[in-house]
């Protein structure tokens, strides 16, 4: 029987949790409950010992024989914190490790994830929104709370989300680990910066989130992944080989040189066409009243790739602003890819630099598959859950 931990904050939501550990057991999960001492002032353990036929851990120094932080840490499949108050989210973003339930997430080697609930100010906080990103790009999977109908009375966004939907995708990480291991990912990111002078480059606005997220999957599945990165703001997950790398041409070369070992190749950077033909060594001057930059041609990448594919999975990312699906196709039968995914950048609130994303999934057998707007982390289970299935055609 598989076994999680369910932490529980001190938030208005907390009566939630009770179905949470219910909807668990229905799946035949059990259920082992980490209240913060401050939930305690909201619902007495009981609830949650009676319910769930095991002692509620509250304080670190009051448990039973043997260290508890560790001994739970290696018998639970994953953390669950729900509902996480602002103020535990601040904690595990920091590494503060003062109760047990913030000095067991500190122990877990297990995947975690975090349900936010709490009033819109608190939410929208930019430190509550720091840490939510720090706590995202470490590798914790934040269910996002729902907009509607808070206890404050007004109505925004904080509420925790619906219980079935934490379970739901909490079950889901559960089955997907493991189900790349023994795979080599080898994945591409964020954008490249074509250099013109000592401090000027053309580059373009690919934040890396697409690609990251993806690396972040592919190790939740027990892939072994290699993140070639252009420049970018983001931490990148602590189990990949990170190679970082500037120009076009460093990533080719990287790119070549860690091909072969890769089982999967998902090329998701916005590699540069051009870069100028000349760079100088030297910030150039403001003399003259115009300037001319050449540009040449950059290789192409994937299709030196898709040349010596062999039985390698190759997944080309396609940036359109139109005629997705026909500009789509002919990419995929140039480049001999497996499997494109098309990106709309021409759309604000998606695609570049944002949490979001609409793809188009075309394989090479023509079936077309259209996501909603999803987090770049729903993408991501998306576009592997797909490649899965292609391995299994191979
Ligand atoms: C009635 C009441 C409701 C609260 N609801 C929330 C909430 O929904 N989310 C939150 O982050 N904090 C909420 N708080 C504030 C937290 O309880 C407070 O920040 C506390 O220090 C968090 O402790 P913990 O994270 O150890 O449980 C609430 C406080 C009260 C008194």
């Amino acid at each position: 029987m598989r076994k999680i931990a369910l932490g529980i904050c001190s938030s208005i939501s907390i009566y939630k949790s009770a179905e949470i550990i219910r909807e668990f057991q229905k799946k035949d999960i059990k259920v082992r409950v980490i209240m913060t001492r401050n939930a305690t002032e909201f619902i007495q353990p009981l609830l949650f010992e009676a319910l769930t036929g095991e002692k509620v851990i509250v304080d670190q120094f009051k448990n039973s024989a043997g260290i508890e932080h560790i001994s739970l840490a290696n018998e639970i499949s994953l953390l669950l914190i729900a509902p996480a108050t602002a103020n535990i989210i601040g904690k595990l973003a920091n590494g503060i490790a003062d109760d047990f339930l913030s000095t067991f997430y500190l122990a877990v080697k297990c995947p975690v994830v975090i349900a936010p609930s709490m009033n819109e100010n608190m939410y929208l906080n930019p430190i509550t929104q720091e840490n939510l990103r720090k706590l995202k790009s470490l590798g914790v999977i934040i269910i996002e709370p729902e907009v509607g109908e808070l206890a404050c009375g007004v109505k925004g966004i904080g509420r925790l989300a619906e219980p079935a939907k934490i379970v739901e995708e909490c079950i889901s990480l559960m089955e997907r680990k493991d189900s790349l291991r023994g795979k080599k990912i080898l994945i591409t990111a964020g954008p490249t910066q074509e250099k013109i002078d000592a401090v000027r480059f053309i580059s373009n606005k690919s934040s890396g989130k697409m690609g990251y997220s993806l690396a972040r999957e592919a190790l939740w599945r027990g892939g072994e992944v290699i993140l070639i990165s252009g420049p970018t703001f983001l931490q990148p997950p602590n189990k990949a080989q990170v190679i970082k790398v500037n120009s076009a041409l460093e990533m080719r070369e990287q790119v070549i040189k860690n091909y072969k070992a890769a089982d999967i190749v998902i090329m998701c950077a916005a590699v540069a066409d051009y870069r100028p033909s000349k760079t100088y060594k030297t910030k150039i001057k403001k003399e003259d009243e115009k300037i001319n930059i050449e540009l040449i041609r950059n290789p192409d990448i994937l299709e030196e790739l898709g040349r010596k594919k062999g039985d390698k999975l190759l997944i080309g990312f396609a940036a359109e602003t139109g005629n997705f699906i026909e500009n789509a196709k002919k990419k995929m039968k140039k480049k001999n890819l497996d499997l494109v995914i098309v990106n709309d950048v021409s759309k604000e609130n998606i695609g570049f630099g944002s949490d979001y994303n609409q793809v188009i999934l075309i394989d090479k057998k023509g079936e077309i598959e259209k996501t909603k707007i999803l987090s770049k982390v729903e993408i991501s289970k998306i576009i592997f859950d797909k490649i899965e299935k292609l391995l299994n055609e191979i």
